[in-house]
């Protein structure tokens, strides 16, 4: 049986790629615990395949409740098969305005959670063969304005990859990492401000479309991937039975250029 068949635990399971995850998931009879904050969205997610999806309500920024995340989510069908850890957030801050708080937050979301999880959901993962997806970016090598701290946290979320595919190995535990380049998401929907600046109504949505145009310009195949695009990567990657400790790019060409 392929681990997208089987019981995947998908952190930010509610919104964007880890929504198309989730689809993928259940489109080839899989199961999902699905984590996320909102609990309306869970909801409607539960409701959309009831016996096949669990949800479970949890702040990432929370690590003092990981462990317990993990018990809830192997108690949910008994057992689990994969993760994927696709929930992470950006602030874009230009140097000069890069603050503790949000070091702290994207650390938590994008860092300390995921390997927690992974560490935490490892021993309870079913042998042989149970995989784990971290969902990184190409920001964490290659750089761009106002993601130095995006970045940083990513590439050590790609280090941390490495090392978990290591010392999971012996126990048949896969990890490895999908990189997206830009993908049409509620993230790449946030306008990016100067410290200081406002924008009205009209300039938000103006300055968004400028930005996802400018983004839109880098990637060499001419346009942002779809979220449907990089969860059919993280579900081919989840299923490599001889795959581990891999950085894996799908970003339209945007590395090349
Ligand atoms: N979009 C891109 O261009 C792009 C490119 C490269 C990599 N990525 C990476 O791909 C992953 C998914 O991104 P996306 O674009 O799909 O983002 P998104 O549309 O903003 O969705 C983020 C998901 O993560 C959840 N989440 C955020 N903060 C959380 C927290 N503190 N605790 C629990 N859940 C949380 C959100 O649910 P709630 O709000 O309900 O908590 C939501 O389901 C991220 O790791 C991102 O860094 C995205």
């Amino acid at each position: 049986m392929m681990v997208s068949q089987g019981n995947v635990v998908v952190t930010g399971a509610t919104r964007g790629i880890g929504r198309a995850t989730v689809d993928a998931i259940l489109e080839r009879g899989g199961k999902v615990v699905a984590i996320a904050r909102n609990e309306r969205l869970l909801a409607a997610l539960q409701a959309s395949a009831p016996n096949r999806i669990r949800a479970l309500t949890a702040d990432l920024e929370d690590l003092d409740r990981i462990s317990e995340l993990a018990r809830l989510a192997n108690d949910a069908f008994g057992s689990v098969d994969g993760l994927v850890n696709c929930a992470g957030i950006a602030r874009y801050e230009p140097v000069g305005a890069i603050g503790l708080d949000a070091i702290e937050a994207q650390l938590r979301v994008n860092l300390a959670a995921p390997l927690l999880l992974s560490q935490a959901l490892a021993v309870h993962l079913r042998a042989p063969g149970g995989s784990i997806v971290n969902v990184s970016s190409t920001l964490s090598e290659r750089a761009a304005p106002q993601t130095v701290v995006y970045a940083a946290t990513k590439a050590a979320l790609n280090a941390v990859t490495k090392g978990l595919a290591l010392e999971l190995a012996p126990a048949g535990v896969r990890v490895n990492a999908v990189l997206p380049g830009g993908v049409e998401t509620d993230m790449l929907r946030t306008p990016r401000l100067l410290p200081g600046e406002t924008l009205g109504p009209g300039e938000i949505e103006a300055r968004v479309a400028s930005q996802l145009a400018d983004l839109t310009a880098l990637h060499p195949l001419g346009r942002l991937g779809t979220p449907e695009e990089v969860a059919a990567v993280i579900i081919s990657v989840l299923d490599q039975t001889w795959q581990t400790g891999s950085l894996v790019t799908i970003d339209g060409g945007l590395s090349l250029a």
